[in-house]
This record gives C-alpha cells, sequence and structure tokens, in this order.
C-alpha cells in the first residue's frame, strides 16, 4: 500500500473532500494530523500523508509491507525507540514469525526504512492486534491508522469474526477510531523479590506430584486450552513447547486423570497460565517460581479474575500498570475472566 497525499498552504490534496485537517502542532518539524477517519478507503486508494504549511511542503510517505526476517533488526530499534526501552522485542517479533508471519506489517517511510510495527494473530473464534509501535519522530501521522487499517483488512478478509487488543491509555482513542469498545480491564503484575513472598512459594512448592510429564502437546491440551480461551491456538502453544518442554507445566485432576490447568514459564513472562480452581493456579503458579527467570516475571490477567489477583498478591507480584481490553466484533464466550490466570502475552490474549 503506497500512499501519497500532500497540504499545501492548509488545503489538502489527494484525499477524498471529507478529509480534513484535524489539529496542527508546530514544532521544529511542524506537521499536519490528517483526519483519515472519514475515510479511510479513499484516504488509502489516492494517497497517503504528506504535508505543506506556508511555502514549505514536506513528503511524509509511508508504505506498508509484509513483515519478515529481514526486517527484525529495523523493527527491533523502531519498537524499543516507540516504548521508550531498552528491551529488545526479538523475541515477540520471533514469535509472531511462527506464528502468524503474514500477519505482521511494517511501515516505512519515504526511504523504504522501518519506522512502525503492528501484528496481527487470526486464532480462528478470535483474534489479536498487538506490538503496535510508530517511531517517535513519526508519531501523529497518521501511520498507525495506516497499520490499523492494513491489520483490519488482514483480518476482515479472513472473516474474524471478534478481534481483541489490549490497549495503553493514550493509544485507545486510535482503537476507538478503529470501532474497538471497551470490554474489560488487562492488569500487568510484576513479581517483586521479597523475603515474605519466597517463603510462601518455598511451603508449597514441594507439592509437585501433580505434575505431568508429556512427550508433545496433545490434542487433550489443545481442546482443554480452546474451551477456556475461547478459540484453538495451536500453533502457539508448539511455539511455545519447542522454546522449552521442561518450562510447559501441566496438571491433572488426581480422580479423573483429566488435565485441569497448565502454565508455561517464559523468560520473563508467566503465562498462558490456566486454571479450572484456584487450587491447581496456586500449585502450577508456585512451581513455576522455582524456575530461574531473566527478571522478575510479570502476569497479565483480567482485572475482574478476582482468585488470580488474590493469588498473585500473595506470591509477591504487584499491580504495575493497566490496560483497556478492547473488542471489535461480535462478543464471545470465553473463561477470561474465571479460568485464564495469565495471558500469553499483550499482544497475544
Ligand atoms: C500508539 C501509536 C502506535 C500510534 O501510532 P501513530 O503513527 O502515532 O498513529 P497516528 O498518527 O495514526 O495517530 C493515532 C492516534 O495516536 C495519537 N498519538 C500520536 N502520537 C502519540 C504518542 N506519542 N503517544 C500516544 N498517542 C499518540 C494521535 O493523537 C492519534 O489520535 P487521534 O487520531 O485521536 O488524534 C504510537 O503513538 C506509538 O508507538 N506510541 C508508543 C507505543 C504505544 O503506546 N503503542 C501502543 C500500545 S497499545
Amino acid at each position: 500500500m503506497r500512499c501519497t497525499t500532500y497540504i499545501q498552504f492548509g488545503k489538502l490534496y489527494g484525499v477524498s473532500p471529507q478529509s480534513k485537517i484535524e489539529r496542527v502542532k508546530s514544532s521544529q518539524n511542524f506537521y499536519a494530523h490528517i483526519n483519515i477517519r472519514q475515510n479511510l478507503k479513499n484516504f488509502q486508494k489516492d494517497g497517503g500523508c504528506c504535508c505543506t504549511f506556508g511555502d514549505k511542503r514536506t513528503f511524509l510517505d509511508f508504505a506498508i509491507d509484509s513483515f519478515s526476517e529481514k526486517d527484525l533488526a529495523a523493527t527491533d530499534i523502531v519498537l524499543m525507540r516507540a516504548y521508550n526501552t531498552q528491551h529488545s522485542f526479538t523475541r515477540q517479533l520471533r514469535r509472531y514469525l511462527e506464528v502468524q508471519p503474514d500477519g505482521c506489517f511494517v511501515g516505512r517511510d519515504v526511504n523504504g526504512k522501518a519506522v512502525g510495527f503492528g501484528a496481527s494473530v487470526d486464532f480462528g473464534n478470535l483474534s489479536y492486534i498487538g506490538l503496535m509501535g510508530t517511531d517517535p519522530n513519526f508519531q501523529g501521522l497518521g501511520l498507525g491508522h495506516l497499520m490499523m487499517a492494513r491489520m483490519l483488512d488482514f483480518l476482515d478478509g479472513r472473516r474474524c469474526p471478534t478481534i481483541f487488543l489490549d490497549a495503553r491509555p493514550a493509544a485507545a482513542s486510535l482503537y476507538e477510531q478503529c470501532g474497538f469498545v471497551d470490554e474489560d480491564v488487562t492488569t500487568v503484575f510484576k513479581k517483586q523479590s521479597s523475603p515474605i513472598a519466597n517463603t510462601k512459594q518455598n511451603d508449597c512448592s514441594k507439592d509437585i506430584d501433580f505434575l505431568i510429564k508429556e512427550e508433545r502437546i496433545t490434542p487433550e491440551l489443545d481442546s482443554f486450552d480452546s474451551a477456556i480461551f475461547g478459540a484453538q491456538r495451536k500453533s502457539l502453544l508448539r511455539s511455545f513447547w519447542n522454546d522449552n518442554p521442561a518450562r510447559f507445566l501441566m496438571s491433572r485432576d488426581s480422580l479423573s486423570g483429566q488435565i485441569d490447568g497448565y502454565l508455561v514459564a517464559q523468560q520473563n513472562v508467566i503465562g498462558p497460565w490456566i486454571a479450572n480452581d484456584y487450587s491447581v493456579a496456586r500449585r502450577l503458579l508456585s512451581r513455576s517460581l522455582e524456575f530461574p527467570f531473566e527478571e522478575e516475571p510479570f502476569v497479565y490477567t483480567s482485572e475482574a479474575n478476582m482468585q488470580a489477583t488474590k493469588l498473585l498478591n500473595e506470591f509477591g507480584f504487584t499491580p504495575q500498570r493497566s490496560l483497556r481490553h478492547m473488542r471489535r466484533g461480535s462478543k464471545i464466550h470465553r473463561e477470561r475472566m474465571t479460568k485464564i490466570y495469565g495471558q500469553a502475552s499483550l499482544g497475544l490474549g
């Protein structure tokens, strides 16, 4: 998708008449904010984002491309700049390449340099959008809207009935404009290394008999997960399994022998973490905390899951921030607020 449009002396050329300048910010790098909500389709067809004020004319020409391995390093830098962090996103980007490479998109500037990224994953009944980021030098110029439009086209083309995402408060208006509504709140918890919490976790870590060793991810686990998550996500579960099967904990009910919970201890996130009840969830968490982590782990959980909150408090996790869990499309039944104790990530649900 190639986009070229420009504004001269406050007039907008190359887009439909309905589009208009919504806001102009002046700074060293002046820019116009173009309201592309009203006619995004025409905007995409006709051209993109480029502006001129006074006697100057600046082209801001974005292209949205499929993401591939060769974009990995440059995109990682864009995301680190967008999220203002020193932490690399390589692992997440590789996960997307493994699970849904055709759902990931990179935004490029006029020179073809990566300046933005967004990822979507289609799980069938539901899909997720995540890891949206624009290089700070290019923010507010419409690239976020273009990337969202591209991902929504991709998901709509696959007839995805429901799309979820976890929105930072500052970015939520972008998603509202794309038809997303609030469904829940996702809380980000982080483990604090306190002596009290460590004592508690040691207390119950002796009870590890419930753990089962499997040779592979079985159809039984897929069905257990999909009944609670709301969709099949075999490729994602296999991806975690391939990382390190030893960090994939599964539990079976001692009477029925059925799977009643599982947990993936990623390098710095605990999740997916799913359990039929509090005691199973507790034992899984307790056992997982015996693994070494790159840093104190995060857990992403529904604010409405009171059991998860209680458990996380008990084990020394504290809430860091909240995100708006937003939905576009039909409501679907899932056990997010009762049996999903930890999401796989913010972008994958
Ligand atoms: C959120 C983000 C991806 C939007 O990308 P973008 O290219 O700036 O998007 P657009 O230019 O199309 O603008 C989209 C909206 O984001 C707002 N926005 C622009 N710059 C922003 C910034 N630095 N922080 C937050 N929001 C911003 C715009 O005001 C616009 O809202 P509006 O349409 O109501 O005016 C981008 O600002 C970003 O990377 N932010 C930091 C990382 C982040 O928060 N990612 C999203 C996690 S949910």
